[in-house]
């Protein structure tokens, strides 16, 4: 929490420490919500329409009402980066079913519950991005809606904690065998100078990144097959990375314990990184 934080709750901006949901709101009773989490640089969002539009399947799969027009969620985003100083910034927004009895079926006639927030977007650190950060595989243990950016993340939060447990910053997650994603990460193979991204169903949270990955991977000629992926192909990498709204693309380079490739951040990440800082130059 930053001093002068001001948050949006329910349509009034107001300092964080003043804002506070009541007990019975379903996204603290039973996690029955959804969110979003945009960044945005020197003040100029990166990729709104395809997080708005993310935000809107979450909503529709889980049957809660949009609660905004499109201009009504640009105007909270805008009106929350332009309330803060940082040149950099990421927005979470969150949409939970609203406050009702406690009853397991949807309730009628409440309003969803709306929440949005500006954090500072601190970049990784130097470190990181030299020396690659380090992972554990697991097995994915989460349900079969992984699609839905819900804001039930039990799963994701045990796979993460393990990870942290094991003095790794990420998790790689296999389910039957195969890759899925991380915790809070869409996850990426190379070998042999291509690059392999699991199938976009719903085993994995489709990444906003995901798609700038494929535009990213043209750009820079490097060929992308989007396919299952064994886990004993990962075990062999060449390259791993990492993809989300806050760290961007980052290289594995110990999986495991063994350092992945040559153990280094490999020449497909320095090529894409390059890349990604032009897109967000672009906007
Ligand atoms: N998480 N998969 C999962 C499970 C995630 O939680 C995230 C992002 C991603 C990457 O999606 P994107 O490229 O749209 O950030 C994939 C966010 C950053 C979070 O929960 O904080």
């Amino acid at each position: 929490m930053t001093a002068n934080q001001i948050v949006a709750l329910n349509g009034r901006f107001i300092p964080i420490e003043e804002a506070s949901v009541p007990v019975l709101d379903r996204g603290f009773i039973f996690g029955d919500g959804i969110y979003e989490v945009v960044p945005s640089y020197g003040g100029r969002l990166f990729r709104w329409p395809q997080h708005l539009a993310r935000l809107k399947r979450s909503l529709a799969k889980v049957r809660i009402d949009n609660p905004h027009d499109d201009a009504g969620w640009l105007g909270l985003v805008q009106e929350l980066i332009a309330r803060h100083p940082w040149p950099d910034q990421f927005i979470y927004l969150q949409v939970t079913r609203g406050v009702a009895r406690r009853d397991h079926a949807f309730p009628k006639g409440v309003a969803p519950t709306v929440f949005g927030m500006a954090s500072e977007l601190v970049p990784v650190p130097a470190q990181q991005r030299e020396q690659g950060v380090t992972a554990v595989t697991l097995p994915d243990e989460r349900w079969l809606h992984c699609d839905i950016k819900s804001t039930s993340l039990l799963g994701n939060v045990l796979a993460r904690q393990a990870a942290v447990d094991a003095q790794a910053l990420e998790c790689l997650m296999f389910r039957d065998g195969f890759l899925t994603e991380g915790s809070a990460s869409n996850v990426w193979m190379v070998r042999h100078g291509t690059m392999f991204g699991p199938p976009r169903d719903n085993l994995i949270l489709e990444g906003i990144r995901v798609r700038l990955m494929d535009e990213l991977c043209q750009s820079s000629a490097v060929p992308l097959e989007i396919r299952p992926i064994l886990r004993e192909e990962v075990l062999q990498a060449d390259e791993l990375l990492i993809s989300s709204a806050t760290k961007e693309i980052l290289p594995v380079t110990v999986l495991d314990g063994r350092p992945v490739g040559s153990g280094r951040p490999g020449p497909v990440y320095q090529a894409l990184y390059k890349a990604y800082q032009a897109a967000k130059r672009a906007v």
